[in-house]
């Protein structure tokens, strides 16, 4: 491959996103010279000023500090993706309202770029892809004659953690050769000791399997809770018993809305790869996706919810999140708007709904309430209103 020389060491192409804007604040933080090239002009903008598009604990001052003293700076020009020696693709894959992926996406978004790639960059796709894709984007880069080394390392941080996570997980990195992957593993040194070697294929699956895992094992547990409770039985109870002093089942969690831009998704994406022959993803996706029906019916048993005012605790797909992006909260609202009299919905993280209401005006005004989210916040409020709480969030314990 040609020596080059390259004024900044990595450009993050969808620099903005959740898990790339941390990725270059933490690569900044190394001492690296970062680029961010983003399609969203507010993004960029809101990262020039030295603020974060979203919340993520730990990153406000490091962004703060990387913008001020000139180490990472946002365009939405593509041309500065041929600044730097690494260039990171971390650009999102969702699937679309019919659940296929689009094996097109990273392709596609460098194509737009590709007459800025370089000789000698090393290209990184960090993204969670459709298995082929990192094969896909060779070719494109050979076909353009590009003299480019591809590597696919997926990410595995989980929102909220990410200035934690980036640098205490281990990084998957692959490549077509030892070469390419030592140049991978290089980068990522910067954040990480721990480097673990795949072949692009290995690695690609790896990702959709990290993903799909979780979100079965959420799957088994909400689907315990729909037993238990539908014998009026309480979830909660039982597991801190059986999990208690008994390692086998250890890493059983609690029941609650299994949602966010990527476990459904990427169980999705592994259901077409394997030609939708994925009982057990898509048996999950059913289970996951049916808990707020569940809760819902539940609850008609013993309220008549279109006389009732239901108030929903939580917009936000996760605990202390911002993050309402495929959110179940919202298809609990969906549900309930069709068979209750009112919803009303609150969230202490989520600023971009206007429909939310403040805390006290859904404890005071709902006749009945559901957690949607286990945001802390929570955890303090009593109330004598019947509450749905998957989650656990108002508290059972069992007596040690
Ligand atoms: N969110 C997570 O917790 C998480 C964790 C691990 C992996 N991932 C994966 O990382 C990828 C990104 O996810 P995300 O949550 O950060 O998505 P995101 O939507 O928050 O961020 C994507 C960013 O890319 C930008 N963008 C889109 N198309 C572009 C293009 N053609 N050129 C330049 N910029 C472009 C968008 O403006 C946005 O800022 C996905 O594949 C996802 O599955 C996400």
């Amino acid at each position: 491959m040609t020596e080059q020389q390259f004024e900044h060491d990595v450009v993050v192409v969808g620099g903005c996103g959740h898990v790339g804007l941390p990725l270059a604040i933490a690569l900044a933080d190394s001492g690296a010279s970062v680029l961010v090239y983003d399609l969203s002009q507010d993004a960029v903008a809101t990262v020039n000023s030295g603020q974060l598009p979203f919340d993520e604990p730990g990153a406000d001052d490091k962004l703060k500090a990387a913008v001020a003293d000139g180490r990472l700076r946002a365009h939405t020009d593509p041309a500065v993706v041929g600044g730097a020696e690494h260039v990171v693709v971390v650009i999102g894959t969702p699937v679309d309202e019919h659940l296929n992926p689009d094996p097109q996406a990273i392709p596609r978004a460098l194509d737009a770029c590709a007459d800025h790639l370089r000789d000698g960059q090393l290209l990184v796709l960090r993204s969670t892809v459709f298995p082929g894709v990192t094969r896909l984007v060779e070719q494109l880069v050979a076909e353009r004659g590009l003299a480019i080394d591809v590597s696919f390392c997926p990410e595995r941080i989980a929102e909220g953690k990410a200035m934690t996570e980036l640098y205490s997980l281990p990084q998957i990195v692959s490549g077509r050769d030892q070469r390419v992957r030592e140049r991978a593993a290089a980068l990522f040194r910067r954040l990480t000791g721990t480097i673990v070697e795949l072949e692009p294929e290995e690695a690609e699956l790896a990702k959709l399997f990290t993903n799909t895992w979780r979100y079965i094992k959420f799957a088994a547990v909400n689907q315990f809770y729909m037993i238990a409770e539908s014998r009026g039985l309480d979830f909660e109870r039982i597991r801190q018993g059986l999990v208690q002093d008994y390692p086998r089942a250890a890493d059983m969690p609690s029941a609650g809305f299994a949602a966010g831009p990527c476990l459904f998704k990427d169980t999705m994406q592994l259901a077409a790869f394997n030609d939708n022959n994925f009982a057990l993803g898509h048996a999950a996706m059913l289970v996951n996706e049916g808990l707020p029906l569940h809760v819902v019916s539940q609850l008609e048993q013993e309220h008549d919810l279109r006389n009732c005012t239901v108030g929903i605790l939580g917009a936000s797909f996760k605990a202390g999140s911002d993050d309402i992006r495929s959110s179940l909260a919202y298809k609990l609202k969906r549900i309930l708007g069709f068979r209750a009299k009112h919803v009303l919905m609150t969230d202490p993280y989520v600023t971009v709904d206007p429909d939310l209401v403040p805390l006290d005006r859904v404890l005071s005004e709902s006749d009945v309430l559901v957690v949607a989210t286990p945001h802390p916040e929570y955890r303090a409020i009593t109330t004598d209103k019947p509450v749905a709480d998957v989650w656990n969030v108002l508290g059972t314990e069992v007596a040690q």
